[in-house]
């Protein structure tokens, strides 16, 4: 079924549907640039731009009609005759919201955010290659900086390594800013790389991802500059066995929630429980964030053509931290690892 289809399955009703958000410009139509908006109705398509992108818009998104924002909002909402306009109230600014509502004053907006973006969480075989050929890129990354890291580089000049690898490889950007936090820098989640030099003994947590035919990558490995001592091989271990076992319990079917209680429980067990503060995972896309999560609040049940991320994570303020991320896909009920960097203690 096309996207477009399985859109209005979830809107059920004859409106139409204004998208003004990059991933959903992106997954509908297929153009790949920002400054684009579409106009969707069950049997019209418009995509909305400036003369910047008429050529893009022509060879990217063959099945929609062009049209130019010059000639104004009232014009593009006088192109259909649909009243209720289904729009993402999460993506669209106060000024543009009050405009539209103000102009097109014959037009009811509903917000449909959750609808919009639902169709995403299913990835199809065409995505889930592609997430697996960027997770691909990551991995050969990962591989790469092992030979490259020593005491006294940077973690800026680390990650700079990895991000140029990366995009050497056929990366289009970052799916985030890479993190490469080391030493007591580690205990911070999402310690961003920084000018600290890298120290024998340190914990090093590297964090990063790449954009790679619209989708992104995300992983986590972390590494000890030496030989690890006993706290941060125990440290270590319990992640491990955290994330590993979180894995073993994913299935078609399974509650999203159910699978974060089994890394959350080894770690309460081992007496962490306050160090692990964040989700054991989300899902990743053409956004590095997507729905559905592992989390204890999650009300989601893991479907044919989810992927998500399994990041279970200790971080001890003052001391440091060890998080490891695999990206796991759901298809036709066998769950795929797409990560495979190894996970044994990694010593440099
Ligand atoms: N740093 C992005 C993530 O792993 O969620
Ligand atoms: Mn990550
Ligand atoms: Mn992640």
């Amino acid at each position: 079924m096309s996207r477009v289809k399985r859109l209005f399955e979830n809107i059920k009703s004859d409106g139409a549907v204004f998208i003004s958000s990059y991933p959903n410009v992106f997954y509908y139509s297929g153009f790949s640039s920002a400054d684009a908006y579409l106009l969707i109705t069950a049997r019209e398509r418009y995509i909305i731009t400036d003369s910047r992108y008429f050529v893009q818009a022509k060879l990217e998104c063959p099945d929609f009609e062009l049209v130019d924002i010059k000639k104004g909002w009232e014009y593009v909402f006088g192109l259909i005759k649909e009243d209720t306009i289904y729009f993402e109230e999460n993506n669209i600014s106060y000024g543009m919201y009050s405009m539209l509502t103000g102009k097109v004053y014959a037009k009811e907006f509903i917000p449909a955010q959750a609808d919009i973006n639902l169709p995403r969480q299913k990835k199809d075989k065409h995505e889930l290659e592609i997430i697996k050929e960027a997770e691909k890129i990551g991995d050969m990354a990962f591989s790469h900086i092992l030979d490259i890291i020593k005491v006294g580089m940077s973690e800026r000049e680390v990650a700079f390594e990895i991000e140029s690898y990366m995009r050497k490889s056929g990366a289009t950007g970052l799916s985030f800013d890479t993190i490469a936090a080391s030493g007591v820098r580690s205990s911070m989640p999402h310690g961003v790389a920084s000018d600290k030099l890298i120290a024998k003994g340190d914990l090093l947590t590297l964090d990063f991802g790449c954009v790679y035919n619209g989708y992104c990558s995300d992983m986590t490995r972390t590494v000890v500059i030496g030989e690890p001592d006993s706290k941060q091989k125990e440290i270590y271990e319990l992640v491990l066995k955290a994330q590993t076992e979180a894995i073993g319990a994913i299935y078609e079917g399974v509650l999203c929630a159910d699978v974060d209680k089994v890394a959350r429980g080894i770690i309460t067990d081992a007496g962490y429980g306050e160090n692990f503060g964040h989700a054991l995972g989300h899902s990743v896309g053409i956004q590095i964030h997507e729905n559905p999560n592992f989390s204890p609040k999650s009300t989601d049940v893991l479907q044919s053509g989810n992927v998500l991320s399994v990041e279970p994570g200790v971080y001890i303020d003052g001391w440091g931290g060890v998080r490891i991320e695999d990206l796991i896909a759901v298809s036709d009920g066998e769950i795929i690892n797409l990560t495979t960097s190894p996970k044994e203690h990694i010593a440099i």
